[in-house]
Protein backbone atom coordinates (compact mmCIF):
# COMPACT_ATOMS: atom_id res chain seq x y z
CA UNK A 1 0.00 0.00 0.00
CA UNK A 2 1.22 3.65 -0.73
CA UNK A 3 2.95 5.74 1.72
CA UNK A 4 2.33 9.34 1.23
CA UNK A 5 4.25 12.16 2.98
CA UNK A 6 2.44 16.11 3.69
CA UNK A 7 5.21 18.63 4.01
CA UNK A 8 5.58 22.27 5.21
CA UNK A 9 2.50 22.59 7.24
CA UNK A 10 1.37 23.81 10.35
CA UNK A 11 -0.09 21.11 12.65
CA UNK A 12 -3.24 21.52 14.48
CA UNK A 13 -5.22 19.13 17.06
CA UNK A 14 -7.40 20.31 19.84
CA UNK A 15 -4.05 20.65 22.22
CA UNK A 16 -1.37 21.34 19.82
CA UNK A 17 0.03 23.42 17.04
CA UNK A 18 3.73 23.36 15.54
CA UNK A 19 5.44 23.32 11.92
CA UNK A 20 6.29 19.68 10.99
CA UNK A 21 6.37 16.87 8.19
CA UNK A 22 3.05 14.24 8.72
CA UNK A 23 4.40 10.72 6.94
CA UNK A 24 1.49 8.08 6.53
CA UNK A 25 2.24 4.37 5.84
CA UNK A 26 -0.43 1.90 4.89
CA UNK A 27 -3.20 4.55 6.04
CA UNK A 28 -1.42 5.30 9.49
CA UNK A 29 0.71 8.26 10.41
CA UNK A 30 4.21 6.63 11.40
CA UNK A 31 6.42 9.86 11.60
CA UNK A 32 5.86 13.60 12.26
CA UNK A 33 8.81 15.54 12.58
CA UNK A 34 10.45 18.63 10.76
CA UNK A 35 12.64 18.30 7.82
CA UNK A 36 11.79 14.17 6.72
CA UNK A 37 13.15 13.52 3.52
CA UNK A 38 12.16 9.95 2.85
CA UNK A 39 10.70 9.05 -0.27
CA UNK A 40 6.97 8.53 -0.64
CA UNK A 41 4.95 7.74 -3.52
CA UNK A 42 2.80 10.90 -2.68
CA UNK A 43 3.98 14.29 -1.74
CA UNK A 44 1.50 16.60 -0.91
CA UNK A 45 2.93 20.04 -0.31
CA UNK A 46 0.65 22.20 2.91
CA UNK A 47 2.85 25.07 2.69
CA UNK A 48 0.54 27.97 3.92
CA UNK A 49 -2.00 25.52 4.93
CA UNK A 50 -3.25 24.13 8.41
CA UNK A 51 -3.29 20.34 8.83
CA UNK A 52 -5.80 19.37 10.56
CA UNK A 53 -7.61 16.05 11.55
CA UNK A 54 -10.02 15.57 8.90
CA UNK A 55 -13.65 16.49 10.14
CA UNK A 56 -16.18 13.49 11.88
CA UNK A 57 -20.11 13.98 10.95
CA UNK A 58 -21.62 11.97 13.31
CA UNK A 59 -25.34 12.93 12.13
CA UNK A 60 -25.85 11.82 8.63
CA UNK A 61 -29.22 10.56 7.51
CA UNK A 62 -28.03 9.45 3.70
CA UNK A 63 -30.40 7.05 1.56
CA UNK A 64 -32.72 7.22 4.16
CA UNK A 65 -36.39 6.04 3.40
CA UNK A 66 -39.49 8.58 4.89
CA UNK A 67 -42.43 7.52 3.82
CA UNK A 68 -43.12 7.01 -0.12
CA UNK A 69 -39.57 9.02 -0.70
CA UNK A 70 -35.86 8.71 0.36
CA UNK A 71 -32.97 11.70 1.39
CA UNK A 72 -31.70 12.59 -1.54
CA UNK A 73 -27.93 11.96 -0.99
CA UNK A 74 -26.75 8.08 -1.36
CA UNK A 75 -23.73 6.92 0.49
CA UNK A 76 -21.98 7.81 -2.53
CA UNK A 77 -22.81 11.18 -3.03
CA UNK A 78 -23.51 11.84 0.52
CA UNK A 79 -19.94 11.02 1.19
CA UNK A 80 -17.97 12.60 -1.82
CA UNK A 81 -19.80 15.55 -0.82
CA UNK A 82 -19.04 15.10 2.67
CA UNK A 83 -14.97 14.94 1.26
CA UNK A 84 -15.01 18.12 -0.10
CA UNK A 85 -16.25 19.51 2.80
CA UNK A 86 -13.44 18.15 4.59
CA UNK A 87 -15.12 15.72 6.53
CA UNK A 88 -13.69 11.75 6.38
CA UNK A 89 -15.57 10.19 8.45
CA UNK A 90 -19.42 9.97 9.19
CA UNK A 91 -21.71 8.16 11.65
CA UNK A 92 -25.04 7.44 9.75
CA UNK A 93 -28.28 6.27 11.53
CA UNK A 94 -29.94 3.13 10.50
CA UNK A 95 -33.64 2.36 11.30
CA UNK A 96 -35.21 -0.13 13.13
CA UNK A 97 -38.60 -1.19 11.21
CA UNK A 98 -41.53 -1.60 13.26
CA UNK A 99 -42.24 -5.69 14.33
CA UNK A 100 -38.71 -6.22 13.49
CA UNK A 101 -35.32 -6.49 15.31
CA UNK A 102 -32.18 -4.92 14.79
CA UNK A 103 -29.88 -6.94 12.59
CA UNK A 104 -32.49 -6.81 9.48
CA UNK A 105 -31.89 -2.96 9.98
CA UNK A 106 -28.04 -3.02 10.69
CA UNK A 107 -27.70 -5.35 7.37
CA UNK A 108 -29.60 -2.99 5.32
CA UNK A 109 -27.52 0.00 6.24
CA UNK A 110 -24.59 -2.24 5.46
CA UNK A 111 -25.69 -3.05 1.98
CA UNK A 112 -26.87 0.98 1.40
CA UNK A 113 -23.19 1.95 2.45
CA UNK A 114 -20.84 -1.30 0.74
CA UNK A 115 -19.33 -0.62 -2.12
CA UNK A 116 -20.41 3.47 -2.21
CA UNK A 117 -18.79 4.86 0.81
CA UNK A 118 -15.85 6.70 -0.31
CA UNK A 119 -14.69 7.75 3.65
CA UNK A 120 -14.92 5.57 6.30
CA UNK A 121 -18.32 5.51 7.86
CA UNK A 122 -20.11 3.81 11.36
CA UNK A 123 -23.89 3.48 12.30
CA UNK A 124 -25.75 4.45 15.37
CA UNK A 125 -29.05 2.38 15.48
CA UNK A 126 -32.40 3.84 15.60
CA UNK A 127 -34.59 1.77 18.27
CA UNK A 128 -38.54 2.44 18.06
CA UNK A 129 -39.20 -0.73 19.37
CA UNK A 130 -37.90 -2.60 22.86
CA UNK A 131 -39.03 -5.85 23.71
CA UNK A 132 -36.69 -8.52 25.35
CA UNK A 133 -35.27 -9.55 22.23
CA UNK A 134 -34.31 -6.33 20.95
CA UNK A 135 -32.99 -5.22 23.99
CA UNK A 136 -30.40 -8.38 23.78
CA UNK A 137 -29.85 -7.14 20.27
CA UNK A 138 -28.60 -4.20 22.09
CA UNK A 139 -26.14 -5.80 23.37
CA UNK A 140 -24.90 -7.76 20.90
CA UNK A 141 -24.83 -4.59 18.92
CA UNK A 142 -22.43 -2.96 21.04
CA UNK A 143 -20.47 -6.37 21.44
CA UNK A 144 -19.99 -7.47 18.13
CA UNK A 145 -20.93 -4.89 15.71
CA UNK A 146 -19.37 -2.21 17.03
CA UNK A 147 -22.71 -0.31 16.81
CA UNK A 148 -21.94 1.41 19.89
CA UNK A 149 -25.15 3.84 20.20
CA UNK A 150 -28.86 4.05 19.91
CA UNK A 151 -31.48 6.94 18.96
CA UNK A 152 -33.93 7.07 20.96
CA UNK A 153 -37.21 9.60 19.52
CA UNK A 154 -39.29 11.54 22.15
CA UNK A 155 -41.01 13.02 19.06
CA UNK A 156 -42.93 11.41 15.93
CA UNK A 157 -46.08 9.49 17.65
CA UNK A 158 -46.99 6.47 16.17
CA UNK A 159 -43.98 6.07 14.16
CA UNK A 160 -40.44 6.56 16.01
CA UNK A 161 -41.77 7.88 19.38
CA UNK A 162 -41.08 6.17 22.70
CA UNK A 163 -42.64 6.43 26.06
CA UNK A 164 -40.69 7.41 29.42
CA UNK A 165 -40.92 3.35 30.33
CA UNK A 166 -39.16 2.97 26.94
CA UNK A 167 -36.75 5.28 27.29
CA UNK A 168 -35.57 4.33 31.31
CA UNK A 169 -34.79 0.79 30.14
CA UNK A 170 -33.21 1.30 27.19
CA UNK A 171 -31.04 3.36 29.00
CA UNK A 172 -30.66 1.28 32.30
CA UNK A 173 -29.50 -1.30 29.42
CA UNK A 174 -26.64 0.76 27.94
CA UNK A 175 -25.36 1.02 32.05
CA UNK A 176 -25.16 -3.26 31.27
CA UNK A 177 -23.31 -2.78 27.58
CA UNK A 178 -21.12 0.31 27.84
CA UNK A 179 -23.14 2.06 24.42
CA UNK A 180 -24.74 5.67 24.91
CA UNK A 181 -28.19 6.99 24.24
CA UNK A 182 -28.83 9.44 21.67
CA UNK A 183 -32.01 11.26 22.17
CA UNK A 184 -34.40 13.42 19.94
CA UNK A 185 -35.71 15.72 22.66
CA UNK A 186 -38.98 16.90 21.49
CA UNK A 187 -41.96 16.63 23.57
CA UNK A 188 -44.24 14.56 20.69
CA UNK A 189 -47.53 14.37 22.60
CA UNK A 190 -47.82 17.94 22.78
CA UNK A 191 -46.30 18.84 18.94
CA UNK A 192 -48.80 16.60 17.50
CA UNK A 193 -51.46 18.58 19.25
CA UNK A 194 -50.56 21.87 18.24
CA UNK A 195 -50.20 20.72 14.81
CA UNK A 196 -53.84 19.39 14.28
CA UNK A 197 -55.45 22.74 16.43
CA UNK A 198 -53.14 23.99 13.63
CA UNK A 199 -54.53 22.41 10.70
CA UNK A 200 -57.97 22.93 11.98
CA UNK A 201 -57.76 26.13 11.72
CA UNK A 202 -56.47 26.36 8.10
CA UNK A 203 -52.51 27.02 9.02
CA UNK A 204 -51.08 24.83 6.45
CA UNK A 205 -48.20 26.59 5.18
CA UNK A 206 -44.47 25.86 5.88
CA UNK A 207 -43.91 28.21 8.50
CA UNK A 208 -46.70 26.51 11.17
CA UNK A 209 -43.88 23.71 11.07
CA UNK A 210 -42.11 26.28 13.14
CA UNK A 211 -45.05 27.49 15.10
CA UNK A 212 -46.25 24.06 16.24
CA UNK A 213 -42.86 23.18 17.67
CA UNK A 214 -42.13 26.11 19.86
CA UNK A 215 -38.37 26.01 22.38
CA UNK A 216 -40.68 24.96 25.04
CA UNK A 217 -41.13 21.49 23.58
CA UNK A 218 -37.43 20.83 23.11
CA UNK A 219 -36.38 22.26 26.59
CA UNK A 220 -39.08 20.07 28.18
CA UNK A 221 -38.16 17.12 26.53
CA UNK A 222 -34.31 17.83 27.03
CA UNK A 223 -34.74 18.07 30.65
CA UNK A 224 -37.13 14.57 30.94
CA UNK A 225 -34.57 12.95 29.21
CA UNK A 226 -31.39 14.37 31.37
CA UNK A 227 -33.62 13.35 34.08
CA UNK A 228 -34.60 9.17 33.08
CA UNK A 229 -30.52 9.31 32.61
CA UNK A 230 -30.03 10.18 35.64
CA UNK A 231 -32.26 8.10 37.24
CA UNK A 232 -30.76 5.11 35.47
CA UNK A 233 -27.16 6.27 36.48
CA UNK A 234 -26.29 6.55 33.13
CA UNK A 235 -24.73 9.53 30.02
CA UNK A 236 -26.79 10.95 27.86
CA UNK A 237 -26.64 12.69 24.18
CA UNK A 238 -28.66 15.26 22.91
CA UNK A 239 -28.80 15.43 19.46
CA UNK A 240 -29.37 18.58 17.00
CA UNK A 241 -29.92 20.93 20.19
CA UNK A 242 -31.52 24.14 18.67
CA UNK A 243 -32.56 26.41 21.34
CA UNK A 244 -31.43 28.15 24.34
CA UNK A 245 -34.11 26.32 26.30
CA UNK A 246 -33.04 23.15 26.14
CA UNK A 247 -29.43 24.33 26.40
CA UNK A 248 -30.26 25.51 29.85
CA UNK A 249 -31.21 22.25 30.68
CA UNK A 250 -27.91 20.72 29.90
CA UNK A 251 -25.98 23.12 31.54
CA UNK A 252 -27.63 23.22 34.41
CA UNK A 253 -27.13 19.55 34.61
CA UNK A 254 -23.09 20.08 33.39
CA UNK A 255 -22.99 22.23 36.56
CA UNK A 256 -24.53 19.44 39.16
CA UNK A 257 -21.88 17.16 37.67
CA UNK A 258 -24.27 14.98 35.30
CA UNK A 259 -22.35 13.40 32.22
CA UNK A 260 -25.32 15.43 29.80
CA UNK A 261 -23.82 16.41 26.51
CA UNK A 262 -24.71 17.90 23.63
CA UNK A 263 -24.74 18.59 20.04
CA UNK A 264 -25.92 21.72 17.63
CA UNK A 265 -26.03 21.72 13.58
CA UNK A 266 -24.63 24.11 11.40
CA UNK A 267 -28.44 25.29 10.72
CA UNK A 268 -29.25 26.70 14.42
CA UNK A 269 -26.04 28.83 14.49
CA UNK A 270 -26.56 30.59 11.26
CA UNK A 271 -30.20 30.26 9.98
CA UNK A 272 -33.02 31.74 11.88
CA UNK A 273 -36.90 30.96 12.16
CA UNK A 274 -37.06 34.52 9.35
CA UNK A 275 -36.74 31.78 6.90
CA UNK A 276 -39.97 30.32 6.95
CA UNK A 277 -41.29 34.03 5.98
CA UNK A 278 -39.97 33.33 2.93
CA UNK A 279 -42.56 33.75 -0.32
CA UNK A 280 -44.53 30.97 -1.57
CA UNK A 281 -43.50 27.49 -0.20
CA UNK A 282 -39.95 28.66 0.01
CA UNK A 283 -39.94 27.89 3.43
CA UNK A 284 -40.02 24.26 3.48
CA UNK A 285 -36.68 24.24 2.86
CA UNK A 286 -35.95 25.17 5.98
CA UNK A 287 -38.38 22.82 7.44
CA UNK A 288 -36.59 20.65 9.68
CA UNK A 289 -37.24 19.25 13.23
CA UNK A 290 -36.24 21.24 15.89
CA UNK A 291 -37.15 23.72 13.32
CA UNK A 292 -34.65 27.03 12.99
CA UNK A 293 -35.29 29.18 16.01
CA UNK A 294 -35.37 33.39 16.61
CA UNK A 295 -32.12 34.69 15.82
CA UNK A 296 -31.35 35.53 19.22
CA UNK A 297 -30.59 31.63 20.22
CA UNK A 298 -27.87 31.56 17.74
CA UNK A 299 -25.92 33.72 20.66
CA UNK A 300 -26.19 31.45 23.05
CA UNK A 301 -25.34 28.12 21.43
CA UNK A 302 -21.92 29.62 19.99
CA UNK A 303 -21.79 30.68 23.93
CA UNK A 304 -22.40 27.17 24.58
CA UNK A 305 -20.00 25.59 21.99
CA UNK A 306 -16.89 28.30 23.50
CA UNK A 307 -17.51 27.09 27.23
CA UNK A 308 -17.95 23.72 26.50
CA UNK A 309 -22.01 23.22 27.61
CA UNK A 310 -22.05 21.86 24.07
CA UNK A 311 -19.48 19.55 22.63
CA UNK A 312 -19.45 19.14 19.02
CA UNK A 313 -21.14 20.47 15.73
CA UNK A 314 -22.89 17.54 13.08
CA UNK A 315 -25.12 18.65 10.47
CA UNK A 316 -28.52 16.38 10.88
CA UNK A 317 -27.58 16.26 6.95
CA UNK A 318 -31.01 14.84 5.53
CA UNK A 319 -31.75 16.28 2.09
CA UNK A 320 -35.33 16.62 0.40
CA UNK A 321 -35.33 18.31 -3.17
CA UNK A 322 -37.68 21.45 -3.33
CA UNK A 323 -38.17 20.56 -7.36
CA UNK A 324 -36.39 18.13 -9.07
CA UNK A 325 -37.50 15.48 -8.17
CA UNK A 326 -40.74 17.68 -6.17
CA UNK A 327 -40.03 16.19 -2.52
CA UNK A 328 -40.47 18.81 -0.35
CA UNK A 329 -43.88 19.23 -2.26
CA UNK A 330 -45.50 16.55 -0.67
CA UNK A 331 -46.43 18.91 1.98
CA UNK A 332 -47.46 22.06 -0.49
CA UNK A 333 -51.36 22.28 1.31
CA UNK A 334 -50.07 20.78 4.50
CA UNK A 335 -46.92 21.53 6.26
CA UNK A 336 -47.02 18.31 8.72
CA UNK A 337 -46.63 16.44 4.98
CA UNK A 338 -43.15 18.41 4.36
CA UNK A 339 -40.36 15.60 4.50
CA UNK A 340 -38.32 17.29 7.45
CA UNK A 341 -34.77 18.04 6.96
CA UNK A 342 -31.59 19.81 5.43
CA UNK A 343 -28.22 19.57 3.53
CA UNK A 344 -25.36 20.02 5.09
CA UNK A 345 -22.37 17.49 5.19
CA UNK A 346 -20.30 19.80 2.77
CA UNK A 347 -20.32 23.22 4.20
CA UNK A 348 -19.95 22.21 8.39
CA UNK A 349 -16.11 23.35 8.66
CA UNK A 350 -16.49 25.63 6.87
CA UNK A 351 -19.64 27.46 8.19
CA UNK A 352 -17.67 26.75 11.69
CA UNK A 353 -14.52 28.09 10.60
CA UNK A 354 -16.00 31.58 8.95
CA UNK A 355 -18.25 31.84 12.04
CA UNK A 356 -16.71 30.51 14.72
CA UNK A 357 -12.75 31.20 13.94
CA UNK A 358 -12.64 34.22 11.84
CA UNK A 359 -15.19 36.10 14.41
CA UNK A 360 -12.68 35.15 17.14
CA UNK A 361 -15.96 33.30 18.84
CA UNK A 362 -13.59 30.22 19.24
CA UNK A 363 -9.97 29.57 18.63
CA UNK A 364 -8.51 27.25 15.88
CA UNK A 365 -8.27 24.37 18.97
CA UNK A 366 -11.19 24.47 19.52
CA UNK A 367 -12.56 24.36 16.00
CA UNK A 368 -10.68 21.16 15.77
CA UNK A 369 -12.13 20.03 18.67
CA UNK A 370 -15.80 20.16 18.04
CA UNK A 371 -15.38 19.30 14.34
CA UNK A 372 -13.43 16.25 14.82
CA UNK A 373 -11.61 15.47 18.41
CA UNK A 374 -14.81 15.20 20.56
CA UNK A 375 -17.05 13.44 17.99
CA UNK A 376 -14.14 10.71 17.83
CA UNK A 377 -13.67 10.92 21.86
CA UNK A 378 -17.69 10.92 21.72
CA UNK A 379 -18.47 7.66 19.97
CA UNK A 380 -15.90 4.99 20.49
CA UNK A 381 -13.49 6.29 17.64
CA UNK A 382 -10.73 7.92 19.20
CA UNK A 383 -7.79 8.11 19.04
CA UNK A 384 -7.72 6.34 15.44
CA UNK A 385 -9.60 9.45 14.16
CA UNK A 386 -9.90 12.97 15.39
CA UNK A 387 -6.01 13.91 16.45
CA UNK A 388 -3.13 13.78 13.88
CA UNK A 389 -0.32 11.26 16.22
CA UNK A 390 1.51 8.10 15.38
CA UNK A 391 -0.83 5.54 14.95
CA UNK A 392 -4.00 7.62 13.95
CA UNK A 393 -5.58 7.17 10.59
CA UNK A 394 -3.89 9.43 7.65
CA UNK A 395 -7.15 11.24 7.53
CA UNK A 396 -6.18 14.95 7.11
CA UNK A 397 -7.61 18.02 6.08
CA UNK A 398 -5.39 20.83 4.21
CA UNK A 399 -6.85 23.97 5.49
CA UNK A 400 -5.97 27.35 3.37
CA UNK A 401 -7.86 29.77 5.92
CA UNK A 402 -7.62 32.84 3.20
CA UNK A 403 -9.65 30.23 0.80
CA UNK A 404 -13.07 31.78 -0.15
CA UNK A 405 -15.80 30.23 -1.24
CA UNK A 406 -19.37 30.85 -2.26
CA UNK A 407 -21.54 28.42 -1.30
CA UNK A 408 -24.52 27.68 -4.10
CA UNK A 409 -26.28 24.27 -4.63
CA UNK A 410 -24.88 24.76 -8.07
CA UNK A 411 -21.32 23.77 -6.80
CA UNK A 412 -21.44 22.41 -4.25
CA UNK A 413 -21.78 18.37 -4.31
CA UNK A 414 -25.23 17.45 -2.49
CA UNK A 415 -27.69 15.77 -4.85
CA UNK A 416 -30.13 18.38 -3.61
CA UNK A 417 -31.42 21.44 -5.59
CA UNK A 418 -31.26 23.98 -3.69
CA UNK A 419 -28.72 25.46 -0.22
CA UNK A 420 -29.96 26.54 3.33
CA UNK A 421 -26.70 29.21 2.38
CA UNK A 422 -27.19 29.85 -1.06
CA UNK A 423 -25.30 32.93 -1.88
CA UNK A 424 -23.03 33.30 1.49
CA UNK A 425 -19.57 34.42 1.19
CA UNK A 426 -17.12 32.18 3.66
CA UNK A 427 -13.46 32.18 3.83
CA UNK A 428 -11.59 29.22 4.88
CA UNK A 429 -11.68 26.42 2.83
CA UNK A 430 -10.40 22.75 2.39
CA UNK A 431 -7.52 22.78 0.00
CA UNK A 432 -6.25 19.19 0.25
CA UNK A 433 -8.45 16.41 1.95
CA UNK A 434 -6.70 12.85 2.47
CA UNK A 435 -8.18 9.75 3.66
CA UNK A 436 -6.03 7.20 5.13
CA UNK A 437 -3.10 8.73 3.55
CA UNK A 438 -5.17 8.95 0.17
CA UNK A 439 -5.57 12.23 -1.69
CA UNK A 440 -9.83 12.58 -2.34
CA UNK A 441 -9.74 16.08 -3.31
CA UNK A 442 -6.83 18.12 -4.01
CA UNK A 443 -8.38 22.05 -4.99
CA UNK A 444 -11.62 21.26 -5.77
CA UNK A 445 -10.41 17.98 -7.86
CA UNK A 446 -11.82 15.05 -6.76
CA UNK A 447 -9.43 12.00 -7.04
CA UNK A 448 -11.19 9.29 -4.94
CA UNK A 449 -12.77 6.18 -5.75
CA UNK A 450 -16.02 5.08 -5.07
CA UNK A 451 -16.46 2.11 -2.07
CA UNK A 452 -13.11 2.66 -0.56
CA UNK A 453 -14.45 3.83 2.52
CA UNK A 454 -14.70 1.66 5.62
CA UNK A 455 -16.61 0.84 7.86
CA UNK A 456 -15.62 1.11 11.43
CA UNK A 457 -16.39 -0.95 14.19
CA UNK A 458 -16.48 1.66 17.44
CA UNK A 459 -15.92 0.95 20.83
CA UNK A 460 -17.55 0.77 23.82
CA UNK A 461 -17.60 2.60 26.69
CA UNK A 462 -18.22 6.51 28.30
CA UNK A 463 -17.41 8.91 26.72
CA UNK A 464 -14.04 10.72 26.53
CA UNK A 465 -15.17 13.90 26.60
CA UNK A 466 -15.26 16.48 29.62
O1 LIG B 1 -36.00 16.97 10.43
C1 LIG B 1 -35.03 16.26 10.65
N1 LIG B 1 -34.12 16.62 11.51
N2 LIG B 1 -34.90 15.10 9.99
C2 LIG B 1 -33.94 14.12 10.24
C3 LIG B 1 -34.38 13.15 11.27
C4 LIG B 1 -34.01 13.55 12.66
O2 LIG B 1 -34.89 13.70 13.50
O3 LIG B 1 -32.84 13.72 12.96
ZN1 LIG C 1 -33.74 13.69 15.33
ZN1 LIG D 1 -31.18 13.41 12.30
Amino acid sequence: MATTLVKNGTVITASDRYDADVYIDKGVITLIGQGLSMPADTVVDASAKLVMPGGIDVHTHLDMPLGDTTSADDFESGTIAAAHGGTTTLIDFAVQDLGQGLYPALEGWMKRAEGKAVIDYGFHMIVCELNDQVAGEMDKMVRDEGVTSFKLFMAYPGRLMVDDATIFKALSRTRENGGLICMHAENGSVIETLVAEALDRGQTAPKYHALTRPPHTEGEATGRAIALAEMAGVPIYIVHLSCADALEKVKRARDMGLPAYAETCPQYLFLSSEEYERPGFDGAKYVMSPPLREKWHQDALWNGLARNDLQLVATDHCPFCMDEPPQKRAGKDDFSKIPGGAPGIETRLVLVWDGGVRTGRIDAHRFVEIVSANPARMFGLWPKKGTIAVGSDGDLVLFDPEGETTLSATSLHMRVDYNPYEGRVVRGTPAVVLSRGEVLVDHGRWLGRKGRGEYIKRQAGPPLVA
